[in-house]
């Protein structure tokens, strides 16, 4: 072997070594600047973690993140003089870095995280961790871990100071447990803001000790069996203020005002206009009772619940809510009837405006600056506030002419309590909005086009919100397939995880920075990280790469974009499942509607199909479809039973009319009759001879329903049978006649 060649194998093979033991470099959010520098550095048992003056907690935060996986308790020192191979935690007044910027170098030598400030710091630990084996997530000692950690040089900073998450505790009680492993998910991506959601009609979630029948009513709702709900302590703020703040989480309390306080009504009903003594709905509605402001004793009650809740919570933000005010009660009440007189005002929205302005007063005193969603914003409130952009980029606009500062939180991209998709088996999440996939929570940007460049300083950053009112909504927890458990918490994760890592993203990387098919890339490990931190997720279906027409069907190509997952595919038409075929090269596939595709973690968590949904534009003229059959549906030659649930389709008395529509195969299908159940009983049928196939005849069926019952079950059977054959695909539609 020539000595080149000898060489190129060894290089080779180093590479290939390499390649085994130190990971991608894939940070999220991605971090401004990033150079790799090909060298190693591995964290051993007896290194340290020397920290400079004023680091011990973000270095005993450093040792606790590394501890459980490692099983090793790094020494932690204090100095500047330490030589050895160690991890420096480093704060410098003189970088040129914002107060959450920093800086990381991994040389073969040591590791050097530097910063302004403690929250860069942070940051640079954050940045680590997602350098090292993603088995550092996990609690529990990992063997045989090589704690390597790729040589690079970052230098980092946020394009926006506010990277915030809404959670709803109010709708649905999320125990102080949950809220904190709630901020470790926020602090892993960057996030620093938790809009705690702790007011609405359904619950009071927060301990105020001048009015204790906020919690000791207010809390709860229903009855027995029923009784549901719970509240924070004050202990518990401060414990969950403390663990965000070491992680450079703000927690900014909502208290709702003057809507969405119904479970304070409940407690003390002389806060509303009627004072009728209401109850804390056990189903979530927007109620029309809200504060009175014509009361002084409203006032009052604010001013007491704003100091205890100010005494709690540090944030120099208090977020005040605002949203979905009706005014039908001052409308018609004296009191507030009096104070529009009083003070001039000829609409109740003005007097919206008004009780504004007095809480921004009241909170002023304090030194706090109101937030509230974007109603707040409109109308003329004055004093400088950050109107929560929820409705669309037109409100923003106007607050920014306005002079507020504004956070973008639209529905759109940020409402991350509607479900990622529409795939059959998606978990019912919030319906009122379209899907937001994680490419669509990923692909916008919170500055708003064209304003004017003194301006820009005014969009403070994006916030995602987890409402947790659709899923207490009068039903249980729904059952996730994917997760086979019924908790909220798995619930919650489903529905924040991945799009955390998104949102995080588009409010630290410039948007010249950002691409959706490098975030994709670097996601892939992520759920890995999910895995070993035992934090919940939405698991994405395998990446379509292409669908080719070739002679007699198509190759459909997939990518994995799940680290260490399997695809599994199916091509007979049958939901693929965990126990399906491995996918590992090119299929092909003689119908698309016949395939599916899944990213398998495990036999318990598994992604929903990639799947072709059928066209059915050619039949959109014979209603929604109900089912479709395919050969193994029918029999040759007898007529025997075909069944499809009509659940849904049958939705009120009338008639419908049942169409048979052919798409493939070389026989047709013949029917002979079609009869409807409900609860698994006939109601009615229509036997005729029809066929369709080639020309289609009689191939409609009329079934007359007079008996509809919300929540009954139907069930259609059609007698059916190949004719001489069995090898026929098509669809059945129905539509009211
Ligand atoms: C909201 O969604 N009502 C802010
Ligand atoms: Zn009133």
């Amino acid at each position: 072997m020539k000595s080149r060649n000898v060489v190129r194998l060894l290089l080779m093979l180093v590479i290939v070594l390499a390649s085994q033991t130190v990971k991608a470099v894939n940070v999220i959010p991605r971090p401004v600047k990033m150079v790799e520098n090909g060298q190693v550095f591995t964290i051993k048992s007896d290194m340290k973690i020397v920290y400079s003056a004023g680091l011990k907690e973000q270095a005993e935060l450093l040792e606790s993140a590394l501890s459980p996986a490692t099983g090793w308790d790094l020494e932690i020192v204090e100095s500047k003089k330490i030589k050895d191979k160690a991890i420096f935690l480093k704060l410098d007044k003189n970088l040129e870095l914002s107060k959450e910027g920093y800086t990381l170098k991994v040389t073969n030598k040591k590791i050097v995280i530097a910063a302004k400030e403690s929250a860069g710091i942070f940051y640079g630990i954050q940045s680590l961790l997602q350098l090292l084996p993603v088995e550092i997530y996990n609690k529990q000692r990992q063997k045989n871990i090589a704690w390597n950690i790729p040589g690079v040089e970052i230098e980092d900073t946020p394009t926006y100071k506010w990277r915030g998450m809404m959670l709803d505790v109010s709708r649905y009680f999320f125990e102080k447990e949950y809220v904190i492993r709630f901020i470790d998910m926020m602090a892993m991506y960057k996030l620093n803001v938790l809009h705690f959601h702790l007011i609405d009609d359904s619950g009071w979630r927060l301990e105020i000790k001048k009015y204790p029948k906020l919690t000791s009513i207010g809390a709860w709702s229903g009855e027995g069996e029923k009784r549901h709900g719970g509240f924070y302590t004050q202990e518990d703020i401060k414990e969950i203020v403390a663990h965000a703040s070491a992680r450079n989480v703000d927690v900014i309390p909502e208290i709702e005002i003057p809507a969405h306080t119904l479970s304070a009504i409940a407690a003390y009903p002389h806060l509303s206009c009627e004072e009728k003594q209401l109850k804390v709905p056990e189903q979530h509605f927007i109620s029309r009772d809200l504060y009175c402001v014509g009361k002084e004793s409203t006032f009052e009650f604010l001013e007491d619940v704003f100091e205890e809740t100010f005494a709690l919570f540090p944030s120099s933000y208090i977020h005040i809510g605002g949203d979905e005010a009706r005014y039908d009660r001052w409308a018609k009440c004296p009191h507030c009837q009096a104070r529009m007189k009083e003070q001039g005002l000829n609409h109740e929205k003005q007097l919206q405006v008004y009780f504004n302005k007095r809480i921004q007063k009241m909170v002023g005193k304090h030194g706090k600056t109101i937030v509230g969603w974007d109603e707040i914003i409109e109308d003329g409130l004055t004093e400088k506030s950050v109107g929560m952009v929820w409705h669309d980029k037109k409100k923003a606009i106007s607050g920014i002419k306005a002079g507020h500062d504004i956070v973008m939180a639209l529905t759109g991209h940020c409402y991350f309590d509607v479900a990622e998709s529409k795939i059959p088996g998606e978990i019912k999440a919030a319906t009122w909005l379209a899907p937001i996939s994680l490419q669509k929570a990923y692909e916008w940007d919170p500055m708003i086009e064209g304003i004017a460049e003194e301006n820009r300083k005014q969009v403070l950053g994006g916030n995602g919100c987890l409402w947790s009112d659709q899923f207490i909504h009068g039903t249980i927890l729904q059952r996730l397939a994917p997760i086979n458990e019924n908790r909220a918490e798995q619930y919650m994760d489903y529905l924040a995880f991945p799009r955390m890592a998104a949102l995080a993203e588009v409010c630290w990387t410039p948007l010249k920075l950002r691409n959706w098919n490098q975030f994709e890339q670097n996601m892939r490990t992520h759920y890995n990280r999910y895995d070993q931190a035992g934090y919940g997720y939405r698991v994405p279906q395998p990446k379509l790469i292409s669908k080719k027409e070739v002679k007699g069907g198509f190759e459909i190509s997939l990518e994995n974009v799940v680290a260490g997952a399997e695809v599994r595919y199916a091509t007979d038409g049958i939901p693929a499942n965990v126990h399906s075929t491995v996918y590992t090269k090119p299929v092909f596939v003689k119908r698309l509607s016949d395939f599916q595709a899944i990213s398998v973690v495990s036999r318990q968590q598994y992604s929903l199909p990639l799947y072709f949904a059928q066209k059915y534009d050619e039949f959109k003229k014979y209603g929604k479809m109900v089912s479709q059959w395919r050969p193994k549906d029918i029999t040759g030659k007898v007529f025997a039973d075909f069944e499809m649930n009509a659940t849904g389709k049958i939705n009120k008395n009338g008639t419908y009319e049942l169409s048979f529509l052919y798409t493939d195969g070389t026989y047709r299908l013949d029917i002979e009759s079609v009869t409807l159940y409900k609860n698994g009983k006939q109601i009615t049928e229509d036997v005729h001879a029809g066929f369709t196939g080639g020309s289609s005849e009689n191939n409609t069926y009329v079934l007359s329903v007079k008996e509809y019952e919300t929540g009954a079950a139907f069930t259609i059977k059609a007698k059916v049978r190949g004719d001489q054959g069995k090898d026929s695909y098509g669809l059945v539609f129905i539509k009211m006649k």
